[in-house]
């Protein structure tokens, strides 16, 4: 195997010179994948859209965004690649993704997210997202009702301990979920020695 250099992720906005490479995430993601319109339309025309990539090397590996709604922010894509999931990649950018609404005024975290979506509900959960309610057969493609998931108010003492908690263990240098990737995963989403 070719050793790389060690590759580091960055997270930036999202530009819409991004958004192809967006869309092929989410093409793969998602059974009903954003057209690429409607990233251009959140990025050009909706004032309360925040948008996030995540970069390993030249490569946008993750993106996600939110709608700033009065004093909730409200997640309304977050995706990763499948080649680099299972490696902090989604923590990091829910971080990145909670600093901003923070910057923002937000007082909570909302979300929709469906109900079989495991690996998604697992990650909001560390996040302190809790399930709040039901809509029924919200997603169209197969009728799956959507978990309306929040958050305690990010000012909350236990709140802010969790994120800080997050934010220690994603550090550099951190023994688990250390901020570099070492480099870029092979086929079966392991990373590379
Ligand atoms: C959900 C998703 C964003 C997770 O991203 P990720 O980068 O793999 O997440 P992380 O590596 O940061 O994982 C953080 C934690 O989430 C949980 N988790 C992530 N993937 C999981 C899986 N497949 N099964 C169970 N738990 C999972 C685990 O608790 C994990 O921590 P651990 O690896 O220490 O056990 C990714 O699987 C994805 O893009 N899925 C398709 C799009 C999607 O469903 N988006 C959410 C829409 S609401």
């Amino acid at each position: 195997m070719v050793t790389r250099a060690p590759l580091t992720l960055r997270i930036r906005p999202m530009t819409v010179a991004d958004i192809p490479a967006v869309q092929e995430i989410e093409r793969v993601s998602f059974p009903v994948p954003w057209p690429a319109y409607a990233f251009r339309q959140e990025l050009e025309t909706n004032r309360l859209a925040r948008y996030l990539v995540v970069r390993a090397g030249p490569r946008i590996v993750a993106y996600g965004g939110i709608w700033m709604m009065v004093d909730e922010a409200h997640v309304t894509s977050f995706a990763v690649a499948p080649a680099w999931r299972r490696h902090g990649v989604g923590m990091r950018l829910m971080l990145a993704l909670a600093d901003l609404a923070l910057e923002l005024g937000a007082s909570v975290l909302t979300l929709e997210v469906r109900l079989g979506n495991e690996a998604a509900r697992a990650l909001y959960g560390r996040f302190g997202f809790r399930p709040v309610g039901i809509r029924p057969r919200y997603y169209s493609d197969n009728g799956e009702d959507a978990l309306i998931m929040t958050t305690d108010r990010l000012d909350d003492p236990a709140m802010a301990a969790r994120i800080a908690r997050i934010r220690v263990a994603l550090a550099p240098g951190a023994p688990e979920g250390e901020a570099e990737a070492d480099d870029e995963p092979d086929a079966d989403g392991e990373v590379a020695g």
